[in-house]
């Protein structure tokens, strides 16, 4: 099969982690025989220096017209001051919205080959966890109304939260299907002891699980569940939420992982189009000197098989590449801890996960 993939590098240390993964993919087509074609596109602060807009309208037409969109990282030092709408970061957001990506799925779970970066106490790291954040991506308070205004005290500031029953139903069938390949249980979190678009959250949550009679539905509040991940993190197998809880959880729970260098992430719509990118950012302190870990975005690609393409055998196969190497002792910087390893370079870990293919 051929499959053409939009490659939206992005900043700092985008670009590099972006060329392990397709040398990594172009490995996964050799042998398995299908062919990817890619095409790059501007996005962030790169596409602001050149083109004056965090994201062009070439890069969403040509992410539209591709099969998948692998994604590095944007933003900057460099761009941190620009106001609102023109920031880096509305590329993301832009993009999300215009391929309809409203299902954002982040899988944090702890490898037993590093236990030891886990920062929880012991016997909770003995239990271990793996679980399955589903993010709602393209609604709530991130794009909601918003705006500066006279009030009461003089200038405000206001943003809004809304959210409709059916955004609400179609993220918790999303939810709901992943438990049922997984352990089977939903934890749905909202904040509905105080806000009413929680309260609809938890109403619609609750009728649609009537239709996944085989999952079990347990409803959390967001500040215990910001707890409870610290506190008992093997509790949790697919957790629903909305997209503002989602983006603060999602980062409680891949630094519970102690290795944010790994995690990868999807987000999907009703195409099988989706854009898959890591789930740490730019890091620009460390672009260009071949110290970032690609592991991350080569899960990322694993998960756009698995996800857009429906290779699942060679999704597999990645990862076990990975696992192999984490188990092999291979370490990059950011996850060598006080273990003693000599840290490998990108280049040399990406070489080394793809001689494991
Ligand atoms: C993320 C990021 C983005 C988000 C920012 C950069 C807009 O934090 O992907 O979690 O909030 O969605
Ligand atoms: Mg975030």
């Amino acid at each position: 099969m051929t499959y053409n993939i939009a490659l939206v590098k992005g900043d700092g240390i985008g670009p590099e982690i972006v060329d392990s993964a397709v040398q990594v993919l172009e490995k996964v087509g050799q042998r398995f025989n299908h062919v990817f074609y890619f095409t790059e596109y501007l996005a962030g602060g790169c596409a602001i220096d050149a083109t004056g807009v965090p994201l062009p309208e070439e890069t969403v037409k040509g992410c539209l017209a591709s099969d998948s969109v692998l994604l590095g990282a944007v933003g900057g030092l460099k761009w941190d001051n620009l106001p609102g709408n023109t920031r880096p970061e509305k590329a993301l957001l832009g993009l999300r919205s215009a391929l309809g990506l409203y299902t954002n799925l982040r899988p944090a779970k702890l490898y037993p080959a590093l236990r030891a970066e886990c920062p929880l106490r012991p016997d909770i790291v003995a239990r271990g966890f793996d679980l399955m954040m589903v993010r709602e991506l393209t609604g709530g308070i991130y794009f909601g109304e918003r705006g500066r205004r006279e009030g009461k005290f003089g200038l405000e500031a206001y943003d809004t939260e809304a959210y409709s029953v059916v955004e609400i139903e179609r993220i918790a069938r999303v939810a709901f299907e992943a438990a049922r390949k997984r352990r089977g249980r939903v934890t749905s979190i909202d904040k509905a002891n105080v806000l009413e678009t929680s309260r609809l959250w938890r109403e619609t949550v609750r009728r649609v699980a009537e239709d996944y009679p085989d999952v079990a539905l347990s409803d959390m509040l967001v500040d215990n569940a910001a707890m409870q991940l610290v506190r008992n993190p093997s509790q949790f197998d697919v957790v629903v939420t909305s997209n503002m809880f989602g983006d603060i959880l999602s980062d409680e729970a891949s630094q519970i992982t102690g290795s944010i260098g790994l995690l990868p992430s999807a987000s999907l719509g009703a195409t099988r189009r989706g854009l898959f990118e890591p789930i740490h950012g730019s890091a620009p302190d460390i672009a260009g000197q071949d110290r970032a870990n690609p592991i991350a975005t080569i899960l990322s690609a694993a998960m756009m098989l698995r996800y857009a393409f429906d290779l699942p055998r060679e999704a597999d196969a990645m990862e076990a590449a990975v696992d192999a190497a984490l188990n092999d002792g291979l370490r990059t910087a950011d996850i060598v801890g006080d273990s003693g390893i000599k840290p490998l370079g990108t280049c040399e870990m990406t070489d080394e996960i793809i001689r494991r293919l």
